[in-house]
């Protein structure tokens, strides 16, 4: 054997016990997510209600694109997850207003220990699946990874970044080292934060000023860049929705959180953001956990907020419409 063992290989050497996994939610990160958590050798389910994403999964495995080539990874898939049993960790991908249902519909995979982990984007779904089953198993995250959906069973990563996750109370436990591990054996750069409530609103803030205005004018998240009045608005949604994290005592930590915002915007830059996968689906948006939950807060704080308005309008605007003319 080689004298430099490669990273990965002695990570699969001194491996712990393999974690039993869930992903509910196998949309683009769900897949991503899952798919290399099994490529590492982890035993991982995707569950999803697409069934043609399912049955093509189950047939023909998950493609992954957006590396040198192609690769394709085994992961088990289902549409139903009482046929899954009990699983150790159930990572929610779902869409942010579908949080409480999916949650709900996991109940028979949850025994004793049974943890949540919640990637997702946005406001509330903390709150949304500790409702269903308590605050104790929830732990929150997020990533900062960039993925599209192609089609049935084939997805295209298309940027990379830190995925975050933590304890609400800050300890680090057991449970959370364990998730790292799990992760960084899968390939994920993961970080254990003491404070996720503030790593959480920091990836809100990418959101904010990302997505809406991918999804309104059609661009990759790069290509937001190349128009000095875009990055403007950018500044304007992400600024107001500082002042709302710092009324409501979020501390984010140091640094320009404009200028990060715009750093992810260009490790993601090949990447059309999730809200504008949604438009062109004809699908919801998240526009309400994200920049319509800033206008939320502000009301309740009395402060304003006309950038993030004048965004969830026009983005719900758009949702609306093209429901309209798909009948
Ligand atoms: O929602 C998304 O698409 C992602 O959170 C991000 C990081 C903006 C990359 O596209």
């Amino acid at each position: 054997m080689d004298a430099i063992m490669p990273l990965k290989l002695l990570m699969t050497l001194v491996k712990r016990d393999t974690m039993k996994t869930a992903v509910v939610g196998a949309g683009a990160m769900g897949s991503l997510f899952g798919g290399l958590l099994a490529a590492s050798g982890e035993d991982v389910t995707l569950v999803d209600v697409w069934r043609e994403h399912v049955e093509a999964i189950n047939a023909g495995g998950l493609r992954i694109g957006g590396h040198e080539e192609y690769r394709t990874v085994n992961v088990k898939a289902t549409t139903d997850p009482s046929s899954v049993g009990p699983v150790d960790l159930i990572i929610v991908f779902v869409k942010s207003y579908d949080t409480l249902e999916a949650t709900r519909d996991a109940l028979p995979m949850v025994s004793e220990d049974t943890v949540f982990l919640s990637l997702q984007n946005g406001l509330g779904n903390i709150e949304k699946i500790s409702e269903a089953v308590g605050g104790d198993r929830v732990i929150p995250g997020t990533t900062a990874h960039g993925c599209t959906l192609i089609g049935p069973g084939e997805i295209v990563h298309a940027g990379s970044g830190p995925t975050v996750i933590g304890e609400l109370d800050g300890r680090v436990t057991e449970r959370v080292r364990g998730i790292r591990d799990a992760l960084e054996g899968a390939g994920f750069e993961t970080m254990i934060s003491e404070a996720i409530r503030g790593a959480l609103w920091s990836k809100v803030l990418v959101n904010v000023g990302i997505n809406p205005l991918t999804a309104l004018n059609g661009l990759r998240n790069g290509e937001l860049l190349d128009h000095p009045d875009i990055m403007e608005v950018m500044r304007g949604a992400v600024e107001e929705a500082i002042r709302v994290a710092e009324a409501l005592g979020v501390n984010m930590g140091e640094g320009d959180h404009v200028e990060k915002v715009y750093d992810v915007a260009r490790a993601t830059a090949v990447n059309r953001s999730s809200m504008l996968q949604d438009v062109e689906r004809g699908r919801r948006t998240e526009i309400d956990a994200l920049n319509g939950a800033i206008v939320d807060s502000a009301r309740l704080l009395g402060l304003d907020v006309p950038v993030n308005e004048t965004l969830t309008a026009a983005v719900r605007g758009l949702e609306f419409e093209r429901a309209r003319r798909e009948g």
